[in-house]
């Protein structure tokens, strides 16, 4: 069983991006530059934007945190999204979701200029993405291809099944990998909640990606033996042993699943860590002006 280690990957591409970077600026190119807007105290948004942000650092890009109290307008958030898109110096940026609940996320993703939208969540992006066509394709997504492509997992011809049909994960990753790119040319059966005789599927499957947010929802009896399992899960279990009180735990039951699979992502140290890297990549690729 080979260990799709997302960890390690996301260290490599980091030292890659850090290293392109130098010869950026070495050439006189500007230093990339992404903005991330925070509304309110949401402990988990805290976290994944405190590690963008040190990411960046990580990797020689500069970052600028705008923290916003969860009493703001939805129009002055709007008002802060433009001075974004105007602002020459920052190369992308991002509202990190959940908003609070008086704010309109749509109306919020909406309002990002697509060239800026390194999220990928705009559905110019989300459109350009289903046409094939150069655009940010949305951290997760990014991120499971850059797994498949540098672990050669091929995904030509094979039977892909799809669990989840969320807009930033499920929907987008079964139109890439059906699409003709390098990680693409699959055929591909998106599965949902009501989907009927999932297992049946799932059975059939030569790779599968659970993107459903159902802890140790897949089961060893769902998976041929074989199968390449991608684990997009992250939910906190509670778990009293654990240094805060609970850990992540994903959507397949790593102890049934992993004995049968040819590989398989381990929740954390899989999908997650490549998820941070794939926004620095759209920002790199924002900074070099080619979406
Ligand atoms: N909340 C959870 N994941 C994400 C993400 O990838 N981007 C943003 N903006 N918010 C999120």
């Amino acid at each position: 069983m080979l260990l799709l280690d997302g960890k390690k990957l996301a260290d490599e591409l980091k030292a890659e991006i850090a290293q392109e970077v130098e010869q950026l600026k070495a050439s006189g190119g500007k230093t990339p530059h992404l903005a991330a807007i925070l509304v309110g105290n949401d402990g988990g948004s805290l976290t994944y934007v405190g590690h963008k942000v040190k990411s960046c650092e990580q990797v020689g890009f500069r970052s600028t945190l705008l923290h916003l109290d969860d009493s703001i307008t939805e129009e002055f958030l709007l008002g802060e999204v433009k001075k974004l898109n105007e602002d020459k110096d920052i190369d992308g940026f991002i509202v990190q979701l959940p908003l609070p609940k008086h704010i309109n996320p749509d109306k919020v993703i909406m309002a990002i200029d697509p060239k800026k939208d390194v999220d990928g969540f705009h559905p110019v992006n989300v459109g350009k993405v289903t046409l094939g066509l150069p655009a940010y394709v949305s951290a997760t997504p990014l991120g499971i291809t850059k797994i498949l492509e540098r672990y050669n997992i091929e995904t030509s011809g094979k039977h892909c099944v799809v669990i989840g049909r969320s807009n930033i994960v499920g929907r987008p990753m079964s139109i890439l990998m059906s699409g003709q790119g390098k990680t693409g040319n699959a055929t591909v059966t998106v599965c949902h909640s009501k989907t009927k005789n999932l297992k049946e599927i799932t059975l059939q499957a030569d790779i599968i990606i659970a993107a459903l947010g159902k802890p140790g929802f897949l089961t060893g009896d769902m998976v041929k033996e074989g199968a390449v399992v991608i684990d997009v899960g992250t939910t906190r279990v509670t778990d009293a042993t654990a240094k805060n009180g609970w850990r992540l735990k994903g959507d397949a039951n790593y102890a049934e699943v992993s004995p049968k699979c040819s590989a398989i992502t381990p929740v954390p140290g899989g999908v997650g860590p490549m998820t941070v890297v794939s926004l620095l990549l759209n920002t790199l690729k924002a900074a070099k002006n080619e979406v």
